[in-house]
């Protein structure tokens, strides 16, 4: 019912490929065959190669040297297009979405092709509509995407990849974006299309996932393929250190001596979000000086308008944010930004960089002005440099050069140079919205450190993340955000999962 592809593939195979880009190796000769119905867990740290990988399998890239095997036969997959034709589908680490058109509009495109001569609206209508309830899917057909969360983007380019009937399906970190209910109902989705003879290359960097829906696992390390077997071999820790090469261990937060100082007093806020509807309802939250303030919840109950309005991007309706005691309620971005806000936004790619310049210039994009990297009008390369190279090593950020643009590096480099950046400034407090998202476990652990010591230095931290686990690790207190308001704060020492799971549904406890 799930696989009505063009063609049934029952063995894939990619032989001894090898893909180079300039100044890396990013894929060493690497071998991986998988049979009808399996699901194949893709590991590796942030630039292993995963992504090149799978974009050859896919047909946008080309390898510089080896082969793909369909069936038995040596096969050619120079296009997208021969992709979709064998019935391979992908859902992309970073979306391809046309943000000014609708899901409708965005699906046709993809089915609409040099084979047919006019675009029947009414055949993706219906297919959508088809997809959306055989695997319970919820998303509105006439919703432009830029009005869309990340998680809701996401379902509309998995149903892309099944609408063109993939028989092998290709998702590039899938679940960075999901809120859990939402990842658990993709994992039981997979595991129907496995069972109805779909077979699955699955990437991600959770590894509670990867036991949890995987037959098998393969290991990139440095664009080589250091491991290859079954997924119940091994525990997530060990899966943790044959990415690594060494132990992960993520740090917890030391009781703290709360301080009596407010620093960011957010006072019955109220925001538009971009459908038009109310996004914070009348929100107020206290952060003290040098705490971390989780805020948990499940997607599209503020979280992002509330990042905005503080930084100034979205427009304020009513109520005041007040700053280290001074108003900044509907301040430009430049000053709030003067006044030492830092800000992790979501999406890395379209508000956190600017893909087309160079890692160092985004790492300098909010100081460039000041000393010591000016000088009156001048820009101070000499100053520039060292500081983007101290960051590169800083924050282990792989990069062929600081004059590399952010597009060419791999998703979680691009996360770092973000986090490198805003966590340098030493902000007074700093807004990270999923600020771990898509980085490796080694990765994560080294943010989640420096966010640690950030708070030790007095610095504060909003945490905006769907991660429980997360929260509950580094923050002080965790405030439960839901329909645009805060409807608890509760220590993070007394949460539990259940319990903030509840909540974030919008089910209050009693007493
Ligand atoms: N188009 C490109 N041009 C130049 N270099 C590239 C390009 N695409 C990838 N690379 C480089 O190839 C290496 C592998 O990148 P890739 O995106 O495959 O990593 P990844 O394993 O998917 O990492 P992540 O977990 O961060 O997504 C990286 O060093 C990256 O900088
Ligand atoms: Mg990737």
């Amino acid at each position: 019912m799930f696989c009505n592809g063009q063609m049934q593939i029952e063995h894939i195979e990619l032989k001894n490929i090898t893909k180079r880009f300039p100044g890396v190796l990013a894929c060493d000769n690497i071998n991986l065959a998988l049979k009808q119905g399996e699901i194949l867990a893709l590991l590796g740290e942030n630039g292993a190669g995963k992504t090149t990988l799978m974009n050859i399998l896919y047909g946008l890239y080309q390898p510089d040297e080896g082969e793909v095997i369909v069936n038995g036969r040596q096969t050619a997959i120079d296009s997208p297009q021969k992709a979709g034709a064998l019935g391979i589908g992908m859902v992309h680490q970073h979306f391809m979405l046309v943000p000014n058109l609708t899901v409708r509009e965005n699906v046709a495109l993809c089915m609409f092709n040099d084979r047919t001569f006019h675009c029947d609206i009414a055949y993706v209508t219906e297919t959508i509509n088809r997809i959306c309830t055989d695997h319970r899917i919820k998303i509105d057909p006439d919703a432009y995407i830029y009005e869309l969360s990340v998680g809701e983007q996401q379902r509309v380019e998995l149903i892309k990849a099944l609408s063109l009937g993939a028989n092998l399906l290709i998702l590039d970190e899938p679940t960075a974006v999901l809120t859990p209910q939402e990842t658990d109902k993709l994992i039981l989705l997979l595991q129907e299309m496995a069972a109805s003879g779909c077979s699955i290359i699955f990437i991600s960097h959770k590894l509670n996932e990867v036991k949890a829906v995987s037959h098998h696992v393969a290991v990139l390390r440095g664009g080589k393929l250091v491991y290859n077997g079954s997924t119940d071999d091994h525990t997530t820790n060990e899966l943790a250190s044959l990415m690594a090469g060494r132990d992960i261990n993520l740090p917890v937060a030391k009781e703290k001596e709360p301080s009596d100082k407010i620093i960011l007093d957010i006072q019955n806020v109220t925001a538009i979000g971009d459908r038009g509807t109310q996004a914070l309802n009348g929100l107020s939250l206290a952060l003290r000086k040098g705490e971390i303030m989780g805020i948990a919840g499940v997607s599209g109950n503020g979280q992002s308008e509330l990042a905005e309005v503080i930084n100034g991007i979205r427009k304020v309706q009513s109520g005041r944010i007040l700053f280290d005691g001074e108003d900044i309620t509907n301040r430009t971005p430049q000053q709030i930004i003067d006044r030492r806000m830092g800000y992790i936004p979501a999406d890395r790619l379209h508000e956190g960089t600017v893909a087309g310049f160079s890692v160092k210039e985004n790492m300098i994009l909010k100081d460039y002005a000041r000393p010591p990297l000016a000088q009156a009008t001048f820009l101070k390369d000499r100053a520039i440099c060292r500081y983007a190279n101290d960051l590169v090593a800083k924050f282990a950020i792989k990069t062929p050069s600081i004059d590399t643009t952010c597009a060419s590096l791999s998703g979680g480099n691009i996360q770092k140079v973000i986090v490198a950046r805003e966590m340098n400034r030493r902000p007074k407090v700093l807004v990270a919205v999923y600020p771990t998202r898509g980085l490796d476990m080694g990765a994560a652990e080294f943010v989640h450190s420096e966010l640690l010591a950030a708070r030790d230095k007095d610095e504060t931290v909003l945490l905006i993340s769907e991660e429980l686990e997360e929260l509950i690790n580094l923050s002080d207190r965790i405030a439960v955000i839901y329909e645009g308001k805060i409807l608890k704060i509760i220590p993070a020492k007394q949460a539990q999962k259940s319990a903030l799971g509840l909540l974030m549904a919008g089910v209050q406890s009693h007493g």
